[in-house]
Formats: structure tokens, sequence, C-alpha cells
């Protein structure tokens, strides 16, 4: 007799699926490297055993569908993303294709369908590592990719163009500018992801559901000073670009901190030429600042470039300031999280709504149709950090929720129908 998957099985994939990666020793997994493609065939095969049809879209997003009972129906997306940061946990991302997959095995192995039809997507890039941009994946799924990012240039000069083409993909504009599916052929996306913060630790739950996602902002910054000998050159008449830069990265920390909610941060600093007896000449660095409420994020923002320029007209440095990505604030469907909220009722926990400060591909993914997301409990809220982890019995319990989620998305489409117009 066929047994359900468990939530053992899910643990065991997302750790070797931690194994491929780009770095040796630690999990760092961009968006088209090798390490991806080798994720998407690991996983591909999983989708195939769960009954699954499987393909690869124009950016590497890889798809499994899994049909209903009757041709014509509607299609519910479920997924996350399979890229990583740099020096990641194994959770961030697969997790929520592992469960997907799973609650997809489930009904294949009981020989069931649904009155609709699901996809389980893996997106190919939802950190933005290799290009700092964000959502390529949902961006291109959902015809909504920003086409000047095709000749952003990765560390080695390889355009995002390139290295899709590379893939096995297609740049091609229109192609990238239309959606993979038809707004009304679909009931909604939706995420399962690991919260990455506190909240449900500290109140002793397995799972919450989201509310919303808040916006950000990534720009770049470039402060050009000149270089010079680091023994000759007086103090007062250097143009110290790492100075100014340095002033302004504690500028972002008092910002952000006078702000309620606002969250802002410098992860990445470049020095040119970079030499112990040189001064700095040129430095760049990128800013990431984010809010739940999108005013008080522009606000901020505006503050931010404000600070710079001050700083940077005082010690004689020239500024540029580059916006690269920015997403507004997404509210979840209310629809599909109150069906969350009854699936973790029926399996007899206690409900707590909560926003998300991450970023997900249900942002992209709601300029298409309804997004909710259910988040499960990781320790000490530690993300986007090697140690990131989750305990097998949340995400059992996880399981146990998408589950049921389905089964009141098939008795309520039963009821109403679930047949594409
Ligand atoms: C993704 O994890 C993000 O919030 O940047
Ligand atoms: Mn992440
Ligand atoms: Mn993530």
């Amino acid at each position: 007799m066929a047994t359900d998957v468990s939530a053992d099985t899910v643990m065991q994939r997302c750790m070797l699926l931690g194994g491929y990666s780009e770095e040796v020793g630690r999990l760092t997994r961009p968006f088209a490297s090798q390490a991806m493609r080798q994720v998407n065939e690991v996983v591909a095969s999983w989708m195939q055993d769960a009954g699954m049809t499987v393909h690869t879209d124009k950016v590497g997003n890889l798809i499994g569908r899994y049909e209903a009972q009757q041709p014509g129906a509607k299609t519910l997306l479920l997924g996350s993303h399979l890229d990583s940061i740099r020096d990641a946990g194994k959770y961030d991302g697969p997790l929520g294709v592992m469960v997907a997959l799973a609650s997809i095995e489930r009904l294949h192995v009981r020989g069931e369908r649904l009155t609709f039809a699901i996809e389980v997507i893996g997106f190919a890039d939802e950190e933005g590592l290799r290009y700092n941009y964000a959502y390529v994946g949902s961006k291109a799924a959902t015809g909504t990719f920003d086409l000047e990012a095709l000749e952003f240039t990765d560390v080695h000069g390889v355009t995002m163009s390139e290295a899709i083409l590379a893939f096995g993909g297609n740049p091609d504009a229109d192609i990238l500018r239309t959606a993979n599916w038809q707004a009304a052929d679909l009931l909604g996306y939706c995420e399962v992801h690991i919260e990455q913060g506190p909240v449900l630790e500290a109140r002793d739950l397995p799972v919450g559901v989201v509310s919303a996602i808040s916006g950000h902002t990534r720009c770049v910054l470039t402060f050009e000073g000149f270089a010079g000998h680091a023994g000759t050159v007086p103090m007062a008449q250097r143009q110290d670009a790492l100075c100014a830069a340095a002033e302004f990265v504690l500028a972002v920390e008092a910002l952000a901190r006078s702000k309620t909610g606002a969250v802002a941060t410098v992860g990445q600093v470049t020095v040119q030429p970079g030499a112990t007896n040189v001064i700095p000449g040129v430095v760049k660095l990128s800013l990431d600042v984010r809010h739940p409420e999108d005013t008080v994020r522009e606000e901020l923002c505006e503050q931010l470039q404000d600070r710079a320029e001050r700083i940077c007209a005082d010690r004689n440095i020239t500024l540029r300031w580059q916006p690269v990505q920015t997403s507004r604030s997404v509210p979840c469907d209310p629809h599909l999280a109150h069906l969350f909220e009854q699936a973790i009722e029926k399996t007899g926990y206690p409900l707590l709504s909560l926003p998300s400060g991450a970023g997900h591909d249900g942002v992209p993914m709601s300029s298409l149709t309804g997004v909710a997301m259910l988040f499960v409990r990781c320790a000490g809220g530690i993300s986007h950090h090697p140690i990131e982890s989750v305990s097998e019995q949340d995400v059992a319990v996880a399981i146990e929720v998408l589950e049921n989620f389905l089964r009141l998305l098939n008795t309520e489409t039963e009821q109403r129908g679930a047949l594409k117009p």
C-alpha cells in the first residue's frame, strides 16, 4: 500500500538540495548557474514521479503540472524559489517547493484528482544574487519583467540576456513580457515559506498566515573621490571615497532607526583600487530599504539620498545614486488567506496573522492573481544565514495545513465550479 510523503522526506530533500552550490563548503546558488541546473533536474524527476508533467520556462523556472479531474479546469499555482543568497540556509525557498510537491505526491499516491489543476513552480531567481535584481523568475513568469535588466552584468561581465540563453531559456523581449498564464484561468498563487523572523517562535506557533508583503527599494551608490598615496597625501587634502561611504553607512543605520518599522541595509561594499597603501578612490555600495508602508519607504529613501548628497558635498566626493529596483507592498488575498486560516483551525492550532518583512515571489505574482502565504516557524528567527533551520514537526504541520487548504478550495470549487471562462 502506498504511504503518504512525510515531513521526513521534505527535510531530507531540503538537505540534499542544499548540497548543490556554486561554492565549495557553503550554499550559494545563483540564477542560471550550474548548481541551479542540477537542482532543476533533481526536482523535475521528483515532480515526474508525482505524476506531473514538467517543463522549464523562458528563464529557467521549473514548472510541474498536476492535472484536474476534468479538462478545462482552472489552475492553482503553488511554489517558491530554488535559488539562494550567498552562504545561505537550506530552507529559504526550497522548503516551499518541497511542501507543495509533498501535497501533490499525497494526492498522486491515492490516485486523487481535484476540481482544479495544480502547478508547482520552482522559481529560478527570487533573491537577485547574481544581478542585484530580485524576482527574475516571477517577473518573467508574470510578464512584468523589466527589459533593461537584460543588460545588467554579473561579476564576470556576463549579461543577464547571455545567462538566460546559456541556461537554455529565451530572452526575447516579447516572450519575457508575456505572462505564462491567463489571469482568468487561475485560482491564485500560494506559497509556504519559513518565517525568517522571530514572531512564530515567540508565540509558540508552528505556522502563521501572512497578511502582506513589504515593499522594498534597491539602489547602488558610487562614491568617487581621488586615489592617492597613503603615506604622502595630508589628511586635510584627501578625497577618500571610503570615508564618505562609511559616514553614509552609519547615517543609513541612524535614519532607519528613527522610523518605526523601517529597515535599511548596506550589504555589499567594493573599494577601489583596494590596497593597503592607497587612499580609496571609488567605493560602490548596495542599499536595501524596506517598510510595510510604501509612503514611509519612499520618504526614507529621499532622506537617505539627501544625506548622501550632503556628505559627498562636504567631502568633495562625486555621488552617483542609481535606483535598481522598487517593489510596492502587497496585501495578501483575503479569501485565500481565510482559507489558510480555516485550514490551520482544522489542524487544531491557534491562528496568527503576521506581515512579511522579507520579499517573496508573491509580489510579482500579485500582478496576475491573488496571493497567499503560509509561514513556518524557524529556529531563533534566523534566516539568510547557514544555520537557518526548521523542525520536522513544524514541516509536518505545514504539509497538513496545505493539504487541508487544498481540500477546502476543492469543496468550494466543486460548489462554484472551477472551469475556465
Ligand atoms: C529575499 O529574501 C528578500 O527579502 O530580499
Ligand atoms: Mn531569501
Ligand atoms: Mn525566500
